[in-house]
């Protein structure tokens, strides 16, 4: 026989089921997934967040359930939000539809909900069960959950290396180092982040666009960002050929103006931050202009140098690398993580793995920044 709790975790894994239908819409609202039972526990209606500014999971389930959901249950994987967003409260919604009990993943941590949902259920006489599965839920939007907490974006530092530790070979070509199945999970990550970064020195050598191509986000507008402080970028480069209004190069104040001009006349903005010291873009004023713009997550592409400022700094929260069978050598190749570098094992950035699998004949391994 099962216990309620255990009833409970396999309803709530079922909503997160559900929530996996937003991976790529909803951004930067979280994904949401709900499950609603009727006064007898009979599932009578399931939902999801699916896109940004779309219905709320709550709603559409309590839609399907209609007015079965009288005297039921609802599980949710977040916390229903109390608060007039992009949509009415759905705690309002909740209440209307006759809810007794509502079966909580994890609070939510934006500061306009925050335990305020939960509590205006209580307040209404409504059985509020906290914490079931909260580990996952708290797990599937972890950009978010970061984004709320700290204004901002979620950093992933994204690199195909070779066995060796190369991002490109002797003389800077990179195409391509691992196989087409690793670059298509790359081009999916792309699909679910707000923005790409990428150095100066990527853009130089590869000229690449950043866009999105997979069409899995119905959101085509990706903010495609430049680390550029003395303004090196053409303002013909395939970057700016589509949507250049998507593109933000930063730059320190002394860059030249005409470069700055030039730029922006492509369509590009510029935004001018300090120096960091080195000579280079502050990276925590570019990502405090970046949260300020609403960008939850940040999908750093490259290149070795870019990837160093951020691991140095501590502004990278998580790595998904992927490795290929294949070795390039070349002291002046490109190393998938360049500047100085620290002097001794103790002072390097320890990960902890949370994924390794194959795609393909590649590696891919996920890791996150000062876990365990
Ligand atoms: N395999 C892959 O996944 C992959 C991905 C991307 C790139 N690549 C390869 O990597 C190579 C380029 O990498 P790279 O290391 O030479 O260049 P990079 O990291 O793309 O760009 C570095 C440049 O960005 C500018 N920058 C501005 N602010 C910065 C900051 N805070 N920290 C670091 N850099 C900052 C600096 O130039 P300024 O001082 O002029 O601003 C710096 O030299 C190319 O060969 C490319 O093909 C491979």
């Amino acid at each position: 026989m099962t216990t309620t709790r255990e009833r409970w975790s396999a309803l709530m894994i079922r909503a997160l089921e559900l929530a996996e239908q937003g991976r790529y819409g909803t951004s930067p609202n979280p994904m949401v997934g709900a499950v609603v039972l009727d006064s007898s526990g009979n599932v009578v209606g399931e939902g999801a967040h699916r896109r940004c500014g779309g219905e709320h999971a709550e709603v559409a389930a309590l839609t399907v359930a209609g007015p079965r959901a009288v005297g039921g249950t609802l599980v949710v994987t977040l916390e229903p939000c109390a608060h007039h967003g992009r949509t009415a409260p759905c705690v309002d919604a909740v209440l209307a539809a006759g809810i007794r009990r509502v079966v909580i993943g994890t609070l939510d941590p934006n500061p306009l909900v925050n335990g305020a949902g939960a509590a205006k259920l209580r307040a209404a006489g409504v059985e509020v069960v906290e914490g079931i599965e909260a580990d996952r839920c708290a797990e599937l939007n972890y950009k978010f959950f970061h984004f709320m907490r700290h204004s901002v974006p979620y950093v992933t530092l994204k690199m195909a290396m070779t066995l060796d530790g190369k991002l490109a070979a002797r003389g800077g070509r990179s195409r391509w180092i691992t196989s087409e199945a690793a670059r298509r999970e790359g081009y999916a990550l792309r699909e679910e982040f707000d923005a790409v970064l990428v150095g100066v020195g990527t853009v130089l050598a590869d000229d690449p666009r950043l866009t999105r191509h997979l069409g899995l986000n119905p959101n085509p507008a990706l903010l495609r960002v430049v680390l550029d402080s003395h303004l090196r970028v053409s303002p013909t480069a395939m970057l700016l050929e589509n949507r250049p209004e998507d593109v933000v190069v930063f730059c320190l104040d002394e860059a030249p103006a005409a470069a700055r001009a030039a730029l922006e006349g492509a369509g590009a903005r510029v935004v001018s931050v300090g120096d960091d010291g080195q000579g280079r873009c502050d990276l925590r004023q570019v990502l405090r202009w970046l949260g300020g713009a609403g960008v939850s997550s940040l999908l750093v592409e490259g290149g070795g140098e870019v990837h160093w400022s951020f691991l140095k700094e501590g502004l990278a929260q998580r790595l998904h690398v992927f490795l290929a069978p294949l070795v390039l050598g070349g002291r002046e190749a490109t190393p998938a993580v360049g500047g100085a570098g620290f002097a001794s094992p103790q002072e390097g950035v320890r990960l902890a793995v949370r994924e390794v699998r194959r795609v393909a004949e590649d590696i891919v391994i996920v890791a996150e920044v000062g876990g365990v």
